[in-house]
């Protein structure tokens, strides 16, 4: 089943997160929490990509992402791929698209938002015209420019 091209051992079922851009990998990991898990986790760094140059890409055991939890990444990868496992197979294949909403992932850049003294998520509207992406906080209602809100968490 190895592919000669397989830089990472393969999974039998799971789900394996592809092009993801280099420096991006262990971001992604640890804001989706995808290490708190009991599932054995396998993460390859500055992989050769022909697409990307060098990519990262995480691989998780017996773990399925829907396609809203898959969006959710859209704004740090917007090209990467999900592809779900099954008996080594690549049985589904998300490519992602922007979700309408962010919850619980980033911090809110004002600081005086209700959400920094009060024990409620974070929720964000995500505003974008073309390759223009901003956040609207839910609480606050500033609305600010994608880096500024990723830059911080
Ligand atoms: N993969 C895996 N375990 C398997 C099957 C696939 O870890 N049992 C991984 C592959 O290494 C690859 C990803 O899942 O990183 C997608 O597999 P596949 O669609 O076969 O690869 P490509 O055709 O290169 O994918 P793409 O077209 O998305 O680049
Ligand atoms: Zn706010």
């Amino acid at each position: 089943m190895t592919k000669e091209t397989q830089q990472v051992e393969a999974i039998k079922n799971g789900s394996v997160i592809d092009h993801i851009p280099a420096n991006v990998g262990i971001k992604v990991l640890k804001l989706f929490k995808m290490h708190k898990t009991n599932q054995r986790v396998t993460i390859g760094l500055n992989l050769p990509s022909s697409a990307l140059g060098a990519k990262d890409l995480i691989k998780i055991e017996n773990v399925f992402i829907s396609a809203d939890q898959a969006n959710q990444l859209a704004l740090y990868a917007p090209n990467a791929t999900v592809n779900q496992i099954e008996n080594y197979e690549v049985v589904k294949k998300l490519t992602l698209s922007l979700p309408e909403r962010i919850n619980t992932i980033f911090k809110c850049p004002n600081s005086n938002c209700i959400t920094h003294n009060e024990p409620v998520d974070s929720s964000f509207t995500v505003i974008a015209k073309q390759e223009d992406i901003h956040l609207k906080c839910k609480y606050c209602e500033k609305v600010f420019s994608r880096e500024i809100v990723t830059e911080r968490t």
